[in-house]
């Protein structure tokens, strides 16, 4: 019965993978929106690269026992892991593994947490500063001062301080905070181990509109109905206005119900793309966990900005790894524009799939060896 299940599913995730590439053919031809994928999935949006599902999905098959199960289906959860397997070989077989963006809160650490020295996936990503990935830590908490982000990452950066690694590796690394707005480099200089960049070196053009009068006049409106929502729903919030956001979140040991959390998202988001601050600029409204942010600009633009720093590295050569990416108030999900991804959901699962990359790294060194040998 398992042999079965596995032939049928292995022979639909290779159907699906001819899908895409037909997908891709009409999106290189102008098409897009006449491929079978597009009528099949309206919703689908553009690959950077093909996704061989079907050796994705024997590798999960192989870990999580899928065809052998009885009772249960192939579920969300394991299609969402064949999906990042598959991003994953499409990227190292063809050594595109140039830049490398992680969320923060329940990507690198559980929510609200820090990066403390012990976390395991601290040495996988000098790993790939070894290996010559650049890495983005692409984050919407957003602080103006670089020890603030030291406080948050510090076991990353105390460790690539104390690591072997070539000065050349170590200024590889970024990070970028309140999604898109501010971005610090490593440095050895520094206490914090981080330095602002200039803006010069990472803003894209399309920035030159951000200005302070209309992040202003965004931040009113998203301020405004923000509030509003506090009064209507009676939240027991506080308001935090920053720089380039503005944000509601409870006391400590609340938590607000999942419900009202949407409902604000929504809202604020409709009020904000009605208003004519909304059409000026973009923006980002998203449901945090246990609060709720408005921030200039969106993770697309983050990404972006990374990989303009880094010398214009294109989208299919760069990979973004993140929990949000339900559409509704998801900030990771943005970062789909800009580069591929990879929906994690928890640290843990992050930790497995770096694990993945660096094993496939070395079967792609090998496969590499044998050839020339
Ligand atoms: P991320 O998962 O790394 O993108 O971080 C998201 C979390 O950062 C939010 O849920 C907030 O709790 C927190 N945060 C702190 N400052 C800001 C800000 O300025 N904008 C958005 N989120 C913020
Ligand atoms: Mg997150």
């Amino acid at each position: 019965m398992a042999v079965n299940a596995h032939t049928r599913y292995s022979q639909i995730m290779k159907d699906v993978e001819e899908l895409i590439l037909d997908h891709i053919a009409h999106q290189n031809s102008g098409t897009a929106h006449a491929s079978k994928l597009k009528l099949l999935v309206p919703s689908v949006g553009s690959f950077f690269t093909p996704l061989p599902m079907q050796d994705a999905f024997n590798y999960q098959d192989s870990k999580r026992c899928i065809s052998s199960r009885r009772f249960v289906p192939p579920s969300f959860n394991d299609i969402r892991l064949v999906l990042n397997t598959a991003q994953a070989m499409s990227l190292v077989r063809n050594s595109k593994l140039e830049l490398v963006t992680f969320d923060g809160d329940v990507t690198l650490y559980d929510d609200g947490e820090s990066l403390t020295p012990e976390n395991p996936v601290i040495p996988r990503i000098l790993d790939l500063l070894r290996n010559g990935s650049r890495i983005g830590i692409v984050t919407a908490a957003g602080y103006t001062e670089a020890p603030k982000y030291y406080e948050r990452l510090y076991g990353l950066l105390d460790a690539v301080a104390a690591s072997d690694l070539a000065e050349q590796a170590r200024n590889r690394i970024v990070v970028m905070g309140g999604e898109a707005n501010f971005l610090f480099t490593y440095t050895p200089d520094e206490a914090c181990r981080l330095a602002p960049v200039a803006k010069a070196d990472w803003q894209l053009p399309e920035m030159q509109s951000w200005t302070e009068e209309n992040v202003k006049a965004l931040l009113d409106v998203a301020e405004a109905a923000l509030k509003d929502c506090v009064h209507t729903m009676q939240l027991p919030v506080s308001v935090l206005r920053k720089e380039r956001a503005v944000g509601i979140y409870p006391s400590k040991g609340i938590k607000l119900a999942r419900e009202q959390l949407e409902e604000t998202v929504l809202v604020t988001q409709r009020i904000l793309e009605l208003s004519e601050a909304g059409k000026r600029i973009p923006f980002c409204a998203f449901n945090g966990g246990n609060d709720i942010f408005v921030d200039i600009g969106d993770k697309s633009w983050g990404v972006m900005a990374c990989q303009r720093y880094f010398g214009g590295i294109e989208g299919g050569r760069s990979l973004h790894v993140g929990d949000q990416f339900l559409s509704a108030g998801a900030n990771d999900f943005k970062a789909r524009l800009a580069s591929t991804t990879a929906w994690i959901a928890n640290p843990a699962e992050t930790v497995l799939l770096l694990d993945e990359i660096a094993a496939m790294g070395r079967e792609e060194g090998e496969r590499v060896a044998g050839m020339v040998g």
